[in-house]
C-alpha cells in the first residue's frame, strides 16, 4: 500500500499531479520549442507549480469558466472529480491574458516562467472573458485597487484560458537563493516523510512572517494535541514589503533547531503566491495544506489578511459557512482557531483573551512598524515578543538593506 493510504486524502480523493514522466519530458520540450509561447506572471508560475505538485488538487490545470462562476459565486467547483462532487474551493486558479494573446481553443501552448524556464505545455480548451467584477468583490470582499489581492487581478488581462497542463518543470529556479530545495517538499514527499515518521495527525502552521512568539505559541499549544508540526512558510509571490522569504528561512531555522523538538517538527516552504484575501484564502491554505496530507490547521487573527479590509476574525467565521464533512466534497479537516494572543506581563506568559483577563498595559505588543524601526536601529525587540535568535537575523537583514 502506498504510504499516502494511510493518511488523510487529498481534497477530491487523490493527488492529482501533472509533472510529465521521464519518458515523455524530452517530446514535451521538443514539442514547446514549436508552439507559441506565453510568459507567466509571477503569481501565474506560482499557481502552475502549486498544480504541478498536486497541492492544488484536484486541479489539473488553470480553471474554466463553470469553476470560475461557481468558486465566486458559492465558493465550490462546478466540475466533478473522481466522482466527487461541490468540492469546496473558495479563489478561482486563472491564466488571465491579454486579448490579443489568446491561441485558438484546441491549440497546445507553452508556459514559461517570468525567468524564461520552460514550465508546461497546456491544451487550452476554453477561452472565457475574466469577469473581474465577479471576482474581485467576491473573493475579496473589496474593490479598493489598494488592496494588494485586488490590484493583482485587475492588473491581469481580460481574457481567461483554461485547460489541462503536462509540466516540465517544478521548481523554476532552483539554483536562485528562494530555491530552498532541501525544504521544497511536494505534496507527496510530505505525505511520505509523515508516514515515515509515523505521524497521522498534522497540523500545519502557514506563514508569510518571521515567527514571533505569538506564532510560536500556537505551534506548541497545537503540537500538544497532534502527532507533529508542519511549519510551512509560503515561499511565492508576496507584496513588496513582506520579509523576503530567505530571511524567513533562515529565522525559522534558528528558531527550530532551539526551541522545538526535531521529532515532532517539521519544515517545508508552499511555493504558492499569497493573495491577501483573508477569510477566502485561509480555505485555500487549509485545502492546501490537506492535499500536503495535514489533518489539522491553524488559523489565528486576520489570517492572510492585509490593512484593515477583514476583521480579526473573518478568516475563522467563514469556516462556519462551508461544507466540512468531507463525503459531501467538505474540507474534512480540523481546524485550530485561535484568539489574538500576546505576552502578558502579570501572567508572565503567552495569553489570549481565552485564557486571561483583559488588563490595561499588560500586553507586550508592537505594531509591524516599530519592530522595522528597532531592527534598523540594531535593537532586538523584546524577548517576549521576538526570540533573540530571530531577532539577530532580522537585524542583520534591517542594517543590510
Ligand atoms: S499570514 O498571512 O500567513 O496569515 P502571519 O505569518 O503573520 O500571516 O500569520 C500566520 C498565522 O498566525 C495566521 O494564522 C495568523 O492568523 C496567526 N497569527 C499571527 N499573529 C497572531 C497573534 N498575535 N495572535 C493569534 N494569531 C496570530
Amino acid at each position: 500500500m502506498h504510504p499516502t493510504k494511510h493518511l488523510i486524502s487529498p481534497h477530491g480523493g487523490q493527488l492529482s499531479e501533472t509533472l510529465a514522466t521521464d519518458s515523455k519530458l524530452d517530446a514535451l520540450r521538443r514539442e514547446a520549442a514549436t508552439l507559441p509561447k506565453l510568459t507567466l506572471t509571477p503569481k501565474q508560475s506560482c499557481d502552475l507549480e502549486m498544480i504541478t505538485i498536486g497541492a492544488f488538487s484536484p486541479l489539473n490545470g488553470f480553471m474554466g469558466s463553470e469553476d470560475f462562476a461557481r468558486v465566486c459565486r458559492e465558493m465550490k467547483l462546478a466540475t466533478t472529480h473522481n466522482g466527487h462532487r461541490n468540492l469546496v474551493w473558495p479563489i478561482p486558479i486563472l491564466l488571465s491574458v491579454k486579448k490579443e494573446q489568446s491561441p485558438k481553443v484546441g491549440s497546445r501552448l507553452a508556459l514559461h516562467a517570468p525567468n524564461g524556464t520552460l514550465q508546461a505545455v497546456m491544451t487550452v480548451k476554453e477561452e472565457f472573458l475574466h469577469d473581474k467584477k465577479l471576482e474581485v468583490p467576491s473573493v475579496f470582499r473589496t474593490e479598493d485597487p489598494a488592496h494588494p489581492g485586488v490590484k493583482a487581478v485587475m492588473d491581469e488581462g481580460d481574457v481567461c484560458l483554461a485547460g489541462p497542463v503536462e509540466s516540465v518543470a517544478v521548481c523554476t529556479d532552483p539554483d536562485g537563493p528562494e530555491a530552498f530545495l532541501d525544504h521544497r517538499l511536494t505534496p507527496r514527499q510530505v505525505r511520505d516523510e509523515f508516514h515515515k515518521r509515523g505521524w497521522k495527525s498534522v497540523c500545519a502552521f502557514q506563514t508569510r512572517n518571521p515567527i514571533h512568539r505569538a506564532h510560536e505559541y500556537l505551534c506548541k499549544v497545537a503540537q500538544e494535541i497532534v502527532d507533529g508540526l508542519l511549519i510551512h512558510p509560503l515561499v511565492g509571490e508576496t507584496k513588496p514589503g513582506d520579509i523576503p522569504a530567505a530571511v524567513r528561512m533562515e529565522c525559522y531555522q534558528a528558531l527550530i533547531s532551539k526551541y522545538f523538538v526535531p521529532s515532532r517538527t517539521m519544515l517545508s516552504v508552499m511555493p504558492a503566491a499569497m493573495r491577501y484575501a483573508g477569510p477566502r484564502e485561509a480555505i485555500l491554505h487549509a485545502i492546501v495544506r490537506k492535499n500536503y496530507g495535514c489533518t489539522h490547521f491553524i488559523v489565528g487573527r486576520d489570517h492572510a489578511g492585509v490593512g484593515t479590509y477583514y476583521g480579526s476574525y473573518d478568516a475563522q467565521n467563514i469556516f462556519d459557512e462551508i461544507e466540512m464533512d468531507e463525503s459531501k466534497g467538505g474540507l474534512g479537516m480540523t481546524i485550530f482557531k485561535f484568539e489574538h494572543t500576546h505576552w502578558s506581563k502579570a501572567a508572565g506568559g503567552m495569553v489570549s483573551p481565552k485564557t486571561f483577563p483583559k488588563i490595561e498595559g499588560d500586553a507586550i505588543s508592537l505594531s509591524g512598524t516599530a519592530v522595522r524601526d528597532m531592527l534598523a536601529r540594531g535593537e532586538r525587540p523584546p524577548a517576549e515578543f521576538t526570540r533573540p535568535e530571530v531577532a539577530d537575523v532580522l537585524i542583520k537583514w534591517a542594517r543590510g538593506q
